[in-house]
């Protein structure tokens, strides 16, 4: 440990979110100078602790000539030892001031050199090539408390329900999700690729332990530029043994609403302190409306009638990111669109028997305009049609062997969904774009830092 933990700083170490347990005590707060405002006698310093702020109130005459200069003194995010007593401030954020008696500088940012971010406004591309200094920022640390919420309710929904977690690979032979989107890998000089979707694999367990789910790091050379993509997200998947694309259904919205009542629950200060409407979060619940790719068509054709779409949409497309703005925006909660044609989607859906042209599927809309959170179907259960499917959409059938096994050993209907993380976070935080959601954005045009 440094001298500076250990020198003069006697009181009770806190976090200033538990600050509020120690009323009337004299604490020590360990963390960085965010801003600083003097008054006369009065210094007003900010701090940051990672926990959440703090305002120090620093009288002139309470401490000594020593310590007032230092923090008249001290820059930018600095990093600062405090001592002081707490005090209740109905006024203050938190709830909370600290008297401040004593301050050790642990290190002190040079004055010619100072903090890049200051509080003025900044460009996003100059944000983000200081990302590894931005999370530093109130608002971004509640957005990553945010998607840390989500991660654990995530994992809670499927733990609680007898859900096995089973880590699919990185490294893959094949494509999951179409072959455009492939990180080509070099593995010992053998064809490779980063993994699009853990899906394939957790079907080969699932019919190991019934009920599995995967939560990993996935990845896609997403040529576009769109709020929507990252090239590298993080993707959590259940897969059910014996489940149809209704009871897909029903634990997707199952799921979705949990983890929006779990962010209300744990993470209201952090919602309130990005600015979110947390009103319009209290509106989702199960069940969710659920839509026909049909009925999704008609209601895009009839809002380009109304003037809404600038474009005709077509059955038979592909819902573009207008199109799902457009859908979501329709519903205060999250719709569910099933039954796409089989065309436009992956190779492994299973074609509904009534309509083989349309594939067993849904896709999950976030309100407000956010769009797909969610993907899932049933899967295909034949032998024959899948070999049939690889073969159509050009995949390799010989990396794909082990797979068509699950269908000649046991096969049983099965299905599950693939959640984007980022997507989440976006539409829980009402963030603008999906770059915020994720400590370190990898995107078409960014990788650094
Ligand atoms: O709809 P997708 O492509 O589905 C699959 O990968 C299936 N194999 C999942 C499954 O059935 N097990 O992707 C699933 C979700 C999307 O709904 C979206 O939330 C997210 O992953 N996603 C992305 N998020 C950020 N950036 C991208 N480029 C994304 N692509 C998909
Ligand atoms: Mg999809």
């Amino acid at each position: 440990m440094s001298a500076a933990n250990t020198k003069n700083m006697q009181a009770k170490t806190t976090t200033i979110a538990d600050i509020g347990r120690h009323e009337g005590e004299s604490v020590t707060v360990r963390g960085w100078l965010y801003n600083l405002r003097e008054s006369g006698k009065l210094l007003f310093p900010i701090f940051r602790d990672g926990t959440g702020v703090i305002q120090g109130v620093v009288a002139k005459n309470a401490v000594t000539p020593e310590t007032f200069e230092a923090v008249k003194h001290l820059t930018q995010e600095s990093s600062v030892m405090v001592r002081g007593k707490v005090r209740a401030d109905q006024r203050a954020p938190g709830g909370y001031e600290l008297d401040v008696s004593e301050v050790e500088v642990v290190q002190r940012v040079p004055e010619d050199d100072p903090y890049p971010i200051s509080l003025k406004e900044h460009g996003v591309e100059f944000l983000m090539d200081h990302r590894h200094l931005w999370v530093r920022t109130p608002r971004q640390a509640a957005i990553l408390r945010v998607r840390a919420e989500i991660i654990k309710a995530a994992r809670d929904y499927f733990d609680d329900r007898g859900f096995t977690l089973t880590d699919p690979p990185v490294i893959t032979p094949a494509a999951c999700e179409g072959t455009t989107t492939l990180f080509p890998v070099n593995y010992f000089d053998q064809e490779a690729f980063l993994t699009q979707s853990g899906q394939l694999y957790i079907e080969a367990t699932a019919m190991a332990l019934g009920k599995v789910y995967s939560f990993g790091p996935t990845f896609r050379a997403e040529k576009s530029k769109t709020r929507r993509h990252l090239t590298e997200f993080w993707m959590v998947e259940p897969e059910v043994a014996y489940a149809t694309l209704d009871d897909i259904m029903e634990l997707a919205e199952g799921f979705v609403t949990f983890i929006v009542k779990r962010c209300l629950e744990k993470r209201r200060a952090d919602l309130e302190t990005m600015g979110r409407d947390a009103s319009l979060l209290q509106k989702i619940d199960a069940p969710f409306p659920r839509i026909t790719y049909d009925e999704a068509v008609q209601i895009l054709q009839e809002g380009h009638a109304k003037g809404a779409l600038e474009t005709r949409f077509e059955w038979g497309g592909d819902f573009g990111s207008p199109d799902e703005t457009y859908l979501s925006a329709q519903f205060e909660r999250p719709v569910m669109v099933h039954r796409y044609p089989a065309k436009i989607k992956a190779f492994y859906m299973e074609p509904d028997p009534q309509r083989p042209e349309l594939a067993l599927c849904l896709d999950v809309l976030a309100p407000e305009g956010y769009g797909e959170i969610i993907g899932g179907s049933q899967r295909i259960g034949s032998y024959e049609l899948l070999r049939e499917r690889i073969r159509e959409h050009g995949l390799p059938e010989s990396a794909f062997k082990w797979y068509l096994d699950l269908r000649k050993y046991g096969g049983v209907p099965h299905g599950g969904f693939g959640m984007g993380i980022e997507r989440v976070v976006a539409w829980v935080c009402g963030l603008e774009h999906v770059r915020e959601t994720i400590p370190f954005a990898r995107m078409l045009n960014r990788l650094y830092p």
